[in-house]
């Protein structure tokens, strides 16, 4: 309760856990101390009162200041008590601590921010994939063609040729490595086969470009290839799998990988298990280090659940489990 002019008159348990004023310290000061001095300034306590004042009730949001000087996100209602006769006798006035509720909000703001940046990077690797396959990857073919026509050219009329036919050899291998290197880019970037053929041939893909370049025996298992998926969790699946076998060649030591994925009841399963050097999953993770917090993330917007099992020496563990109504393809579209 706060008297007519704004100073507390009575004090409750509520207000001292949220404030941390105890009652003895409280009663009598003007109640603009839970005000900001940006408020305090702008002369937001009296208007308050004011306004509850004519009006019966006000309600406001905004953030207020604990004893310790910290800030609390508040929901605050001032209703004035008035006397049988009307005459102001104070003002009851409740606040409630919002910030848990405001933190909430933020995080499915940051949740929802995530998911759209996440499926933006998507189409934009897929349009860059797409660039590189379709428009340089056709240049590089035609200009292959009308190396090889000048090497037929110089073939017929050795004299007028003012390059010898080892140099058109030498440039058509190096388009060659040129256009290898456009698919293996475009690959990277996106698989074509992700879109085409879907996540199993995609799996086989990308176990196979492990297997050539960093000597990992990569085993996938898939017993889902009857099952349609939506691109999202195709994509999401792929990106998961694309990290796990990353941290195997960065952080394990490993020499052989398995990517297995199946169905349960409800549930699409995937489990990735390396036999490398394996980690203290307890200690502190990185700052830097985004990968699995990515795959938590990606399974949280499935709907999903995850977990990491490892020790030392024992490998590495990944299961994730997803309900089948959030992978499968809409079957209308
Ligand atoms: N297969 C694995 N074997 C052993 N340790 C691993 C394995 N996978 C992950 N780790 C450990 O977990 C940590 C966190 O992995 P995470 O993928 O989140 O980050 P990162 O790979 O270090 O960085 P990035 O953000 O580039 O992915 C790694 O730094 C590593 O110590
Ligand atoms: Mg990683």
């Amino acid at each position: 309760m706060l008297d007519p002019q704004g100073h507390v008159a009575s004090w409750n348990q509520g207000a001292q856990s949220i404030k941390g004023y105890a009652a003895r310290e409280i009663i009598g000061q003007h109640f603009s101390v839970f005000y900001t001095p940006e408020d305090v300034a702008s002369g937001k306590p009296r208007t308050e009162l004011t306004l509850a004042a004519s009006q019966g009730r006000i309600e406001d949001e905004g953030w207020r200041v604990r004893r310790d000087g910290s800030r609390f996100w508040a929901n605050v209602t001032i209703t004035a008590i008035r006397a049988p006769d009307g005459a102001l006798r104070g003002f009851a006035k409740v606040t409630r601590d919002m910030t848990d509720r405001l933190r909430l909000v933020e995080l499915q703001h940051a949740s929802a921010l995530s998911s759209h940046v996440q499926s933006a990077r998507e189409e934009e690797r897929t349009r860059i994939a797409r660039e590189l396959h379709d428009d340089l990857g056709q240049q590089l073919v035609a200009l292959k063609m009308d190396v090889a026509l000048l090497d037929q050219a110089a073939t017929e009329d050795g004299k007028t040729a003012r390059h010898t036919i080892a140099q058109t050899v030498a440039l058509q291998v190096q388009i060659d490595s040129i256009i290898a290197s456009a698919r293996r880019i475009a690959g990277g970037l996106r698989p074509p086969m992700l879109d085409d053929l879907g996540l199993g041939a995609a799996l086989e893909w990308l176990a196979a470009e492990f297997r050539n370049r960093y000597g990992l025996a990569v085993t996938v298992q898939n017993a889902v290839d009857q099952l349609a998926l939506s691109p999202t969790a195709a994509t999401a699946i792929f990106r998961m799998v694309q990290e796990a076998l990353t941290n195997v060649t960065r952080h394990a030591e490993a020499t052989s990988v398995c990517v297995q994925i199946r169905t349960v009841q409800d549930e699409f399963r995937l489990h990735i298990e390396d036999n490398g050097k394996g980690t203290t999953l307890d200690r502190n993770r990185g700052k830097d280090s985004f990968g699995l917090l990515g795959m938590q993330e990606r399974v949280r917007q499935l709907h999903g659940q995850i977990t990491f099992d490892s020790a030392p020496s024992d490998g590495f563990r990944i299961d994730i489990r997803l309900p089948i109504d959030t992978v499968k393809a809409n079957q209308a579209c």
